[in-house]
């Protein structure tokens, strides 16, 4: 596991566009794993200015979202689809057909989540992008949940819903579910890059550095993952 310490999340958002940006020109249909959250939206912004001064180009790019929330009207402005396209596909020369985000908006998630999952199967991801959970969750893939899952239906803990609470009207709007990519999907990606800033994450950082590898921490799995880079701001690192 490497890790690349900078100085703030400025810093970090140009180092992780970077590394995506390298990428993307040494392979142009690259396939990418992609994340929501706050941590990743820096980059984003980057990778946008990027395509504007036409120095990148996603023209044959391949996207793969980690998660969507389930029974979320795709265009809820809290879904994880309205998310990705305001803070980074409305603004690229993506192609439509080439962005993948799981279907939580549909009666049959058993068939989303296979549906995905064949998708998944057949995607051959160049790099994972990752934020990760003060708890160490990657994507929705709380602790306890086996390394082995693939896509599959997650129950949010009351826990999650009540730290989503602010981005809606009231509680009742929360779903209950997302659906989620499982840990043995994420770690066939070619490469992982896990992205995490400010003193809120510093503990998790520490478990993900010093800590063992176990299912109580589920970003510990990717210690036995072959290409990992982590890059982390001072805040984040404090605890190192
Ligand atoms: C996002 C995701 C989550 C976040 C994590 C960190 O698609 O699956 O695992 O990466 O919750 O979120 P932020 O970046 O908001 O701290």
């Amino acid at each position: 596991m490497k890790i690349i310490t900078t100085e703030n999340y400025a810093d970090l958002s140009k180092a992780a566009a970077g590394v995506i940006a390298a990428l993307l020109k040494k392979k142009p249909d690259a396939a990418f794993g992609l994340a929501t959250g706050s941590t990743p939206v820096g980059t984003y912004q980057i990778l946008i200015e990027m395509v504007r001064a036409k120095e990148l180009s996603f023209a044959r790019a391949k996207t793969y979202n980690l998660d969507e929330y389930c029974h979320l009207p795709q265009d809820h402005p809290q879904s994880y689809y309205t998310f990705m396209h305001r803070q980074l596909f409305d603004h690229i020369d993506i192609l439509a057909e080439n962005i993948h985000i799981p279907l939580g908006d549909t009666v049959d998630l058993e068939k989303s989540c296979a549906d995905y999952n064949n998708l998944l199967a057949g995607a051959d991801i160049d790099l994972q992008l990752l934020g990760i959970g003060g708890n160490g969750h990657i994507g929705f893939n709380e602790p306890h949940t086996p390394f082995t899952k693939t896509t599959f239906v997650v129950e949010l803990t009351e826990k999650t819903r009540a730290d989503n609470r602010r981005f809606f009207n009231s509680i009742d709007e929360v779903p209950k579910l997302a659906i989620t990519m499982g840990i043995s999907n994420i770690t066939a990606a070619r490469r992982i890059l896990l992205l995490a800033s400010g003193a809120a994450k510093a503990a998790a950082i520490r478990e993900l550095v010093k800590g063992e590898v176990t299912e109580a921490f589920p970003a510990s799995v990717l210690k036995n993952h072959p290409d990992v880079t982590v890059i982390i701001d001072r805040e984040a690192a404090a605890l190192l």
